[in-house]
């Protein structure tokens, strides 16, 4: 088998996890990583014997670089998308593909202008209830559906702490765009028309300029209708980072999905409650395992044989889409049509 050399532009909490499982896969090699801040380049390229450059074109020039991970803050996307598929790199762009339609349509022209793979990492399509949901609904075990809740929040932790960038995006960027993609995916349809609402105000008195919360309400052409909602605002006690739930009705039967609860384990400790991660990125034995690393093993599948990935730019550049068009809703409180 032949080694496939990576590089990982961005190397903060997401691109250490892409590091991690990059290097946990057979036929892998990490050869470079990019960021703006050299120290954090430098400590993470120290773990893996890898290239620590000060900025991406540096990385993009290493000819042991076959394809990258582009882990950058969501608004440093697009310029570091477009310069990887022009250098002729194969590209896994973290979510969004970018914060403007015209931006993803300028990224998916230039990487079917350059011949090079885009995927983008909605790992979601990889995780194990969605997978056994998705099946279900394929198999006509639930009927059509007709009507979707969605739910993915974060403990204001994720805002206030986690992200020093928070007041540069969205939640409907960081975690929505995955609710859209996933909602879209389990249906097999598209979204033709979108109402939207935001509340601000926790967030802002901290200093840190972007709503709370949104909920977000998508027509399918099929009839279908998703309500989506996507906070920023849990309590720091809620016993899981991420608060995940799906409940998806049928013409024939009903799915429910609870990923935060799911009691596979509970653990006690003198000073807290909690159920550890068990699907997006648990280590078991040292290696990165979980749906967020089967999207990555999965990129690089297809990098190897030269196939397409399952999610593309263009699942990138509808997310976009439908977040641009309930932005417009929110700002004319009208309901938006998409072509
Ligand atoms: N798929 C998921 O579930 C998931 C989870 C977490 C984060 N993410 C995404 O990953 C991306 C990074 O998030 P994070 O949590 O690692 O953020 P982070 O702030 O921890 O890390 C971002 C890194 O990018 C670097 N950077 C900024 N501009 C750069 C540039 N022009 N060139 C090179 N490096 C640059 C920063 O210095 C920083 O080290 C975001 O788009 C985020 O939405 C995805």
């Amino acid at each position: 088998m032949r080694t496939i050399g990576v590089g990982i532009i961005g190397t903060g909490g997401w691109g250490a996890m892409h590091a991690r499982t990059y290097a946990g896969t057979p036929g892998v090699a990490v050869r470079a990583v990019a960021d703006i801040d050299m120290k954090r380049a430098e400590a993470l390229a120290a773990s893996y014997n890898a290239t620590a450059y000060d900025n991406y074109g540096a990385l993009l020039a290493d000819p042991s670089v076959e394809a990258v991970s582009i882990v950058t803050p969501d608004f440093a996307h697009e310029e570091i998308t477009l310069a990887a598929a022009r250098a002729g790199k194969h590209i896994l762009a973290e979510k969004p593909l970018a914060m403007s339609v015209e931006a993803c349509e300028r990224i998916v022209a230039e990487a079917e202008h350059a011949g090079v793979l885009l995927m983008v990492d909605f790992h979601a399509r990889w995780s194990p209830p969605l997978c056994k949901a998705y099946e279900a609904i394929r198999n006509g075990e639930i009927g059509e559906p007709r009507h979707v809740y969605y739910r993915l929040n974060d403990r204001l932790f994720v805002p206030t702490e986690m992200l020093s960038w928070a007041g540069r995006s969205t939640v409907l960027w960081f975690i929505g765009s995955h609710a859209i993609d996933t909602v879209r995916w389990l249906l097999g349809d598209e979204v033709c028309r979108v109402y939207g609402l935001a509340r601000s105000g926790m967030l802002s008195a901290r200093g840190i300029d972007t709503p709370d919360f949104y909920f977000s309400m998508l027509e399918f052409r099929s009839g279908a209708v998703a309500v989506i909602e996507n906070s920023w605002i849990l309590p720091n006690s809620t016993p899981h980072l991420v608060d995940v739930k799906c409940e998806l009705v049928g013409t024939k039967g009903a799915l429910y999905m609870d990923a935060t609860h799911n009691r596979t384990l509970e653990k006690y400790t003198e000073s807290e409650a909690g159920y550890p991660d068990m699907f997006v990125m648990p280590s078991i034995h040292g290696r990165q395992q979980g749906f967020a690393a089967e999207s990555i093993r999965h990129f690089v599948e297809c990098v190897r044989d030269g196939k397409q990935p399952m999610v593309t730019g263009r699942d990138g550049l509808i997310a976009t889409k439908v977040i641009c068009a309930l932005e417009e809703s929110i700002q004319t409180g009208q309901p938006v049509d998409l072509a």
